[in-house]
């Protein structure tokens, strides 16, 4: 046996799921099933009810315990009615259930230690008549069924496992990764697991697959999979530049040296006050916090915001002319923007480069402007032929850019809300250490031991 293949056989055994599994959980499904049906029946309207997701198609990872639920339909039926109906039949099938609203409200709770999600849909002709996401998805699982077999489904299960080791398993909005669905595909695409590590390996960005060959819209992303049952939409949309060089890196690597660290998601262990000083001071960089009480959003609203507030403030600092060294967003209890700076403490003046003298009335405006100013340097003409002033900054530290000027950078929109009332702390050097420990011990640990 080579040594790739030793090791996917120990992963094999980690994530197939056993005949008992498969077993409970078909059994398991089919009494949600029946549950179902028996509520639909005291409906005044006809539906369906079909299982979706990677337990309806054998492509879950050993332990993942979820059943997705779809309830069909008449695409003619009102919005109103058909949330009402599936509400009905949701709390009919999980009487500890809980609804939660996606496009349309749905049902979440818990059936023989199964997590269940009993979503309603419209039951259209095609994919592409869709009158919410979610009755794309029963499609997927027609379209998938036809076309994995036993050991391309085997290889799902690898290829899940191996995307949750390196950290990029998830389309959820902080995750930035890889959905079920998309693994599914890729496997498929390229016919097993170690085919497509092959083929990763030689990707080249932006890569484009359609496994349907619609040839039709043209997506910005830099990874695309045209999905088969939807010609306008990427199921790849989701996945960050890094995440696509991320899996690259791994397949490369895997390919190269086979191991099973791949396949197990690192975790690093917390960080404690003493270490994270020892790094500070070793680096001997400033670190900034900008901390707040988490806006009360769901995740997928929170991350996106974060990240845009995160890249809102380093794109400040930068202009301000601080060197920012690297930067993250994290969020618990309290939501924090943490940026690393060569510096926090800029000199007094900063250079304020004018038009070429050369450019005329501008030239003469600039030179105008500053030249009865007692208070900066120059006008004096540089190297290149243009007008520099030499004049005092308004913003010296990074800490009085945190406290000042947060309010004109690009933030998202409850970060926003929170800024412009003053909601939040700022903290500089040390004093990260004792704002964020013990809180965002994992997070810091992970942050000071980055990995590929
Ligand atoms: P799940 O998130 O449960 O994914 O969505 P999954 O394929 O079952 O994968 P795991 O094994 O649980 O992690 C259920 C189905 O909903 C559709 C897909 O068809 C998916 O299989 N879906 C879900 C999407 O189309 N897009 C999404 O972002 C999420
Ligand atoms: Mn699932």
């Amino acid at each position: 046996m080579t040594d790739a293949a030793a090791v996917i056989e120990r992963v094999r055994q980690r994530v197939d799921p056993t005949p008992a599994e498969r077993r409970a959980l078909a059994a398991a499904a089919s009494r949600l099933t029946e549950r179902a049906e028996a509520a639909i029946a005291e409906l005044p309207v006809a539906a369906d009810v079909v299982q979706v997701g990677s337990t309806a198609r054998g492509t879950w990872v050993a332990g993942d315990r979820d059943i997705d639920l779809f309830v069909r339909f008449p695409s003619d039926l009102p919005r109103e009615q058909l949330e009402t109906y599936g509400t009905t039949v949701g709390a009919a099938v999980l009487p500890d259930g809980h609804e939660e609203y996606a496009e349309h409200p749905y049902v979440t709770g818990t059936f023989e230690g199964y997590a269940v999600d009993l979503v309603p849909c419209y039951d259209v002709a095609a994919a592409t008549e869709i009158k919410s996401a979610v009755d794309r998805t029963p499609f997927h699982t027609t379209y998938l069924q036809e076309r994995l077999d036993d050991d391309l489904a085997a290889d799902v299960r690898l290829c899940k496992q191996f995307l949750k080791g390196i950290g990029v398993y998830g389309s959820d909005l902080r995750t930035q990764g890889f959905s079920g669905y998309l693994c599914e595909l890729l496997v498929v695409e390229y016919g097993g697991f170690q085919a497509m590590l092959a083929a990763i390996e030689d990707w080249q960005p932006p890569v484009v697959i359609d496994p349907a060959a619609h040839q039709q819209a043209s997506f910005d992303d830099p990874l695309v999979v045209v999905d088969p049952t939807d010609p306008e939409r990427n199921v790849a949309a989701v996945v960050s530049a890094a995440n696509v060089a991320t899996v690259q890196h791994h397949a490369r690597r895997f390919r190269a040296t086979p191991s099973e660290d791949a396949f197990t998601p690192a975790s690093p262990a917390p960080l404690d006050a003493a270490a994270l000083r020892s790094h500070i001071d070793r680096r001997d960089t400033t670190p900034l916090a900008v901390v707040l009480d988490a806006p009360d959003v769901v995740a997928d609203q929170l991350y996106p915001q974060l990240y845009r507030s995160r890249d809102g403030v380093v794109r400040g600092l930068r202009e301000h002319g601080f060197d920012v060294v690297r930067a993250a967003a994290w969020a618990d209890e309290r939501a924090v923007v943490f940026v690393e700076l060569a510096s926090a403490e800029l000199p007094a003046v900063e250079r304020h480069v004018g038009p070429p003298v050369s450019v005329g009335t501008h030239a003469e405006r600039f030179y105008e402007t500053y030249a009865d100013d007692d208070g900066v340097y120059g006008p004096f003409v540089d190297d290149d032929g243009r007008y520099v002033v030499e004049r005092d900054r308004d913003v010296r530290t990074a800490g009085g850019f945190a406290r000042t000027e947060l309010g004109t950078v690009a933030l998202g929109a409850r970060i926003e809300s929170r800024v412009a009332s003053g909601d939040y702390d700022v903290y500089v050097g040390d004093a990260v250490v004792e704002a964020l420990l013990p809180e965002f011990e994992s997070e810091l640990a992970a942050y000071v031991d980055p990995k590929a």
